[in-house]
């Protein structure tokens, strides 16, 4: 079996392909990545040199080496995470963003359409699972949650593009009939997560000593899933989804970002005491809101736990502080 993942060198995608390779002995990865600035490839050194994977440096938006390369991998089936994803970059400049997540999803679903459908019109074993986000629904107030039946409202240009590319996916099912599925999913947390994100900051920054940034009142809500548990959403929404649906992906875990933050401080005060600091809390510093910002997200995932029998496995208060240890290793 030869399976492609996109985006394979940045955040999710190193977390799926590790997770995958060990599960899957008998299949061979083809990692897809034009290394942007969020990539690592060193995510992936327990890999690396495996008969079973394969590292290929491109751009998505180059149609003809997306052609080129799924006519000579010949994948049975494709994991797409390749994607610009962050909110702030988005809003400075979101002409990457349109490229990447929009033109790029269409370059590769299109060339993989051509591969797989014959001539006799029938169409190769195939499935096609685009990674997708809970921002495509917008924002929510106090109360409620986001589920597949959820009206589109992206409020970003990072989630117009990614909302863009869910109804690229869509249309491939109804117009053409091809195997697509589709996730949505709240936000991740975990290791190999670039330091521009919330969690990753809040760590550097701390310590460093410096001000831990918290937009406008730290107010906004978010929900958070380790992203171990995203990865084996990913896997049964694959082998199981059924073709043409979407599912919501979420970890029953809503924070405040400001009680988040604390919770954050508080462990780094264990588990990396700095004297000079003292408290890390006395370092969170509120700053202009980002413009258009979300207030609340929250997801109703029991589609997925009741239809494929997925529910997030990670306690999260264990898994926070493992992640927290991950970072002070690489900060440190
Ligand atoms: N991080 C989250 O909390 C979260 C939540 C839900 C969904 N998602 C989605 O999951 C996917 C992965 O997110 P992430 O957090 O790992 O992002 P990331 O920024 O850490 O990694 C994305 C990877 O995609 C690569 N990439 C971007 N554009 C490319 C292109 N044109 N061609 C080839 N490679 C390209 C980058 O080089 C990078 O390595 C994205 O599609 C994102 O929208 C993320």
């Amino acid at each position: 079996m030869n399976i492609i993942v996109t985006g394979g060198a940045g955040f999710i995608g190193s977390n799926l392909l590790c997770y995958l390779y060990e599960k899957y002995p008998d299949a061979h990865f083809l990692n897809i990545d034009k290394l942007g600035y969020a990539s690592d490839l060193s995510y992936l050194n327990s890999i690396r040199n495996s008969n079973r994977y394969t590292f290929k440096k491109m751009d998505i938006v180059d149609r003809e080496a997306v052609r080129d390369i799924i006519r000579t991998y010949k994948p049975d089936g494709v994991f797409h995470l390749a994607a610009e994803s962050h909110v702030d970059n988005s809003i400075k400049g979101p002409e990457p963003f349109i490229q990447s997540n929009v033109v790029g999803t269409f370059n590769l679903i299109e060339e993989c359409r051509q591969f797989w459908k014959q001539d006799d019109n029938s169409w190769k074993p195939h499935r096609f699972l685009h990674v997708s986000t809970d921002e495509v629904y917008g924002e929510l107030g106090d109360e409620g949650a986001f589920s597949e039946e959820s009206p589109y409202a992206p409020n970003s240009p990072y989630s117009a593009s990614k909302a863009s590319s869910d109804f690229i996916v869509r249309s491939y099912f109804h117009t053409y009939g091809m195997d697509v599925v589709t996730t949505n999913c709240s936000n991740n947390f975990g290791p190999h997560q670039h330091d521009e994100k919330l969690i990753p900051t809040v760590i550097r920054t701390a310590l460093k000593g410096e001000d831990i940034p918290v937009y406008g009142k730290g107010e906004n809500v978010r929900d958070w899933l380790y992203v171990r548990d995203h990865c084996r959403a990913l896997e049964v929404v694959y082998k199981e989804g059924k073709a043409g649906e979407t599912y919501v992906i979420g970890g029953d875990n809503e924070w405040k970002n400001i009680e988040l933050v604390r919770q954050i401080c508080t462990i780094l005060n264990q588990e990396a005491p700095q004297q000079s600091i003292g408290d890390y809390q006395n370092l969170i510093t509120f700053v202009t809101d980002r413009p258009g910002h979300d207030f609340r997200y929250a997801i109703d995932a029991s589609k997925i736990k009741r239809k494929l029998g997925w529910s997030p496995e990670d306690a999260f208060s264990e898994r926070l502080t493992e992640t927290i240890d991950w970072y002070i290793e690489r900060y440190q």
